[in-house]
């Protein structure tokens, strides 16, 4: 199986670009952060506080990984938790902070590794998230690491935010992304920073270039 690891930080456009190259590739794309995000609203769910690590060890020892399922309809992926399609409920900005915490528990990221290896087991993958290339699939026919400028990222996940109804400026996201950014790479496990051997991608530009320029690697090293 061929698989593509893109890692990188929020609104660096990981996503975009995954969903395009899957798209042109013909692969399936797994959003992992979605995974993580859907184990955050469970955590909201259940009224356990994100920042009391043991309580959410608690829970999560308690959860069953089959309580999670990933589905893709029509190349969209959606999250099913507890047999309920949670898809629409996981991209709040409670959440994002929420998600952010919780990865940064081992026991957390322990328990959803399988389920994405597994997944890159049966699937030609692009995968998208902070520790594809350095945990998941150390072995992945190409990772990429995405930058973007901060301006670019706020205003992007700002659009996005807005998009879903929520009253917010782009000052304020780009204050909560510098937050969320410096948790996730500099957390003791599996923090967001790019592998030994992967490629760095500046979306600061023109998205169809990044998207051009990914596919030409990708084109080259499995042709
Ligand atoms: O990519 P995202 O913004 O949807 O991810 C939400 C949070 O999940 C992010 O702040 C860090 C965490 N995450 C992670 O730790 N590892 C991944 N592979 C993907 C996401």
């Amino acid at each position: 199986m061929i698989s593509i690891a893109i890692d990188g930080p929020s609104g660096s456009g990981k996503s975009t670009l995954a969903n395009a190259l899957a798209d042109k590739l013909g692969f399936v794309h797994l959003d992992t952060g979605a995974i993580y995000r859907t184990v955050a609203l469970y955590v909201m769910e259940k009224g356990v506080d994100p920042h009391d690590t043991g309580s959410v060890v608690a829970l999560i020892e308690e959860m069953d990984i089959g309580d999670i399922k990933i589905e893709h309809v029509g190349g969209a992926q959606r999250m099913i938790l507890d047999g309920e399609d949670v898809t629409g409920y996981i991209r709040t900005s409670e959440i994002s902070s929420c998600a952010s915490t919780i990865s940064a528990i081992p026991a957390v990221r322990t328990f959803l590794l399988e389920l994405q290896r597994d997944f890159a087991r049966r699937n030609n993958v692009i995968m998208d998230g902070r520790d594809i290339g350095t945990v998941i699939l150390p072995n992945a026919t190409v990772k990429f690491f995405m930058t973007a400028s901060d301006d670019a990222r706020a205003e992007r996940r700002c659009a996005e935010l807005k998009e879903k109804g929520e009253d917010v400026t782009v000052e304020a996201v780009k204050a909560a992304m510098a937050e969320r950014d410096k948790n996730d790479r500099t957390r003791k496990t599996a923090p967001a920073i790019p592998a030994d051997d992967a490629i760095m991608l500046d979306n600061s530009g023109l998205f169809e270039d990044t998207v051009e320029k990914a596919l030409k690697i990708i084109e080259e090293k499995i042709k």
